[in-house]
């Protein structure tokens, strides 16, 4: 298949992009060569490449810097989305559009499923939300992977500030009452192309398998890397000065996709993984 991927620079497009290209010619579409809101400038590559699958994993994923431009943040999440959705269904190509636990509100108690109402709370969570509504509203044949806490070897994440903070200061204060599904995305990677294979079409929450605090995921972290010395103070959201306010509990589960057999593993054994893979094991 030809296949064009948006956001093949960032942390999932990074993993995913070797994994097609084993199967698949790949187009990779990402700042600052191509732009996803141009909207001429999409349609004119769909219209080029004529790809079986647009997958669009780039976004504005700066939480803070989308609750300070809004309207930035709709543009990339929410408008640039449309522009590839308008050129799948120009070029009757299928989508995939990667999605986030932020279209919910937090105050769940146990795991969102797939059919969960969706309420966002932040500027981010809203433009996301955009991004869904264009692509359940101007396709038929589309993915909407949500997923959630995207870690990778080499990206700028969770896992790798505790590792370093804890090598600089050796000592940490890690919120305790933010709640969600560390998810690695090697793991996110394999599961989306498993998920192509389908051609069940609709939405998917892809995410390790648990859920876990903030504060649980560092001593994780801090375990499986020979740090377990290192000494962390769980502190409230409240003591921790953001722009963005995050859902404070919003772990997904795998209902749909685990209906197909596709299940990413437990994330404690992602993280482990993920030490090694980075490097960080003493
Ligand atoms: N990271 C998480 O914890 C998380 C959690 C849940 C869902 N997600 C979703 O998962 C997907 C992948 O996330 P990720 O962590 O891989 O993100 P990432 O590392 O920030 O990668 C996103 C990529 O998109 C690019 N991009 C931004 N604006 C663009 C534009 N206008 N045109 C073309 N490319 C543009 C970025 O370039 P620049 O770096 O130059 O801006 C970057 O290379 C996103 O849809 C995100 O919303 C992420």
């Amino acid at each position: 298949m030809r296949i064009l991927l948006a956001g093949h620079r960032g942390q999932l497009g990074r993993a995913l992009m070797p994994l097609l290209m084993e199967a698949h010619d790949v187009r990779g579409v990402d700042l600052p060569d191509d732009d996803i809101t141009d909207r001429s400038a999409m349609l004119d590559l769909a219209r080029v490449v004529a790809p079986h699958v647009i997958i669009n994993s780039a976004a504005m994923t700066d939480v803070d810097g989308c609750a300070r431009d809004p309207a930035l943040a709709y543009r990339v999440n929410g408008m640039g989305t449309q522009n590839l959705a308008l050129a799948s269904a120009d070029v009757g190509a299928e989508f995939v559009q990667i999605s986030t636990n932020e279209v919910f509100d937090g105050a769940a108690t146990e795991p969102y499923h797939e059919w969960a109402v969706r309420a966002p709370i932040n500027a981010y969570g809203r433009s996301k939300l955009a991004g869904e509504w264009y692509t359940e509203n101007l396709l038929n044949r589309f993915y909407i992977v949500r997923t959630t806490w995207l870690y990778a070897a080499g990206g700028r994440n969770f896992p790798h500030r505790i590792i370093e903070l804890a090598d600089q200061r050796g000592a940490l204060r890690v919120v305790e009452d933010e709640v969600g599904s560390p998810t690695y995305v090697d793991d996110l990677a394999d599961a989306i192309v498993k998920l192509l294979e389908t051609h069940a079409y609709g939405i998917y929450h892809l995410v390790n398998e648990g859920t876990t605090s903030r504060y649980e995921f560092a001593k994780v972290l801090l375990r499986h890397s020979g740090r377990e010395s290192v000494p962390v103070t769980p502190i409230s959201s409240s003591e921790f000065d953001r722009t963005s306010t995050p859902p404070p509990y919003a772990p997904l589960a795998n209902t749909a996709a685990a209906a197909l057999g596709i299940r990413l593993r437990p994330w404690e054994d992602a993280v482990a993984a993920f030490i090694d893979a980075a490097g960080y094991r003493r």
